[in-house]
């Protein structure tokens, strides 16, 4: 699998490279970003053949099967479609865009080019997560009938980085908050039909560019669970950027994790030590590994991935509905 890697920012740096380096059968061929040093730099520590500050520039190169998209949120749809088009495979990361209508324009291209897209939900592939997962299809609970999920974090973005902008990066909402949705979805094993969210802005930045940089959403399910997810980029400055924590009800039992622990999960009663995470990301490391493992054995199979793109979709038709319910301040059905 020979890959080229597009947006050599903070998670191409944290995370991608060494995912796919940890890979036996995969080459990074070349990187790419609009910044020349970035694409250089990355070029040279991943030994690639090329790097490019175009991602046209680098479509015609017959010997790259798989585009690996690390670039902001606001450039997925644009790149996925052109590389699908190209006809190579897609990674991208989450969220899978700015907008519905240009995930479903994605769908569409994936559809019509007959090759993989593949959406960065990262968490899903987490083994705290994998683990309550299994726990949770195995009945350990019961029926799980309500679920709070917390993150938050205090990342140093700089005042002019495209995070504070909300037209670009639909501020900790879509950022975090998808994560979040597709997690509860993926525990209840089911999508919600009502959503409310409120959103504040924190941060001086926040408060300047006028992108909310906490938001609380409530989540009804059409089976009677409810789901409170919390986010924040405004987190308070410690020494560890991120913070998560996970509480979920069941009929038979509860789970409870908490990054504050050392024995972060109680499972149905059982204490559970897991091993310290990067304090640098908000998932493991062998997450993004192992996720990056998932896409190129379903290129290869052309199989399913665990989370597919309309898993992807879903969740960020959930997001754009707790958008909107933040705007109008009304529950809104989705
Ligand atoms: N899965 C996760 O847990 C996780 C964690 C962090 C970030 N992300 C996602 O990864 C994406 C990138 O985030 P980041 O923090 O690395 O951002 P970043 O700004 O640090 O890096 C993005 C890079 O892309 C480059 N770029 C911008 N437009 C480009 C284009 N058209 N062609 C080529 N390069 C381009 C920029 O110059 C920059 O170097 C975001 O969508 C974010 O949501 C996911």
């Amino acid at each position: 699998m020979r890959v080229a890697i597009v947006g050599n920012g903070n998670i191409y740096n944290l995370a991608h490279v060494y995912a796919w380096q940890s890979l036996k059968d995969a080459e990074i061929q070349a990187t790419c970003d609009i910044i020349p040093e970035r694409a250089e730099k990355a070029c040279r520590g991943a030994a690639a053949k090329h790097y490019y500050t175009n991602m046209d520039d680098l479509l015609s190169n017959a010997d790259i099967d798989v585009i690996d998209l690390c670039v902001p949120t606001y450039e997925h749809a644009r790149l996925s479609i052109a590389a699908l088009k190209a006809g190579k495979h897609v990674i991208c990361e989450k969220p899978m865009a700015r907008s519905v209508e240009s995930a479903a324009e994605m769908l569409k291209a994936a559809e019509k080019s007959g090759k993989g897209l593949y959406i960065g939900h990262t968490r899903r592939f987490d083994q705290r997560w994998k683990r309550i997962k299994e726990g949770i299809d195995s009945g350990r609970i019961g029926m799980p009938l309500y679920i709070r999920r917390c993150e938050r974090s205090w990342l140093p973005f700089p005042s002019n980085s495209w995070y504070w902008d909300f037209a670009k990066s639909g501020g900790v909402l879509l950022d975090i908050g998808i994560h979040c949705v597709d997690l509860v979805n993926w525990f209840f094993g089911s999508k919600p039909s009502e959503v409310f969210a409120c959103g504040k802005m924190i941060r001086d930045e926040a408060q300047a560019k006028g992108v909310h940089d906490l938001a609380t959403v409530m989540l009804r399910y059409e089976d009677g669970k409810t789901a409170f997810i919390d986010v924040s980029w405004a987190f308070p400055k410690t020494s560890a950027p991120f913070y998560s924590s996970l509480d979920i009800i069941g009929t038979g039992g509860r789970i409870e994790y908490s990054d504050k622990n050392a024995n972060p999960m109680v499972f149905a009663g059982d204490r559970i030590e897991f091993p310290r995470y990067s304090p640098l990301l908000s998932a493991s490391l062998e997450a993004f590994s192992d996720e990056i493992r998932e896409f190129v054995a379903c290129v290869d199979s052309g199989r399913e991935p665990a989370v597919t793109a309309h898993d992807a979709y879903d969740a960020l038709k959930i997001i754009s509905a707790a958008e909107e319910s933040v705007k109008k301040g009304e529950v809104i059905r989705c």
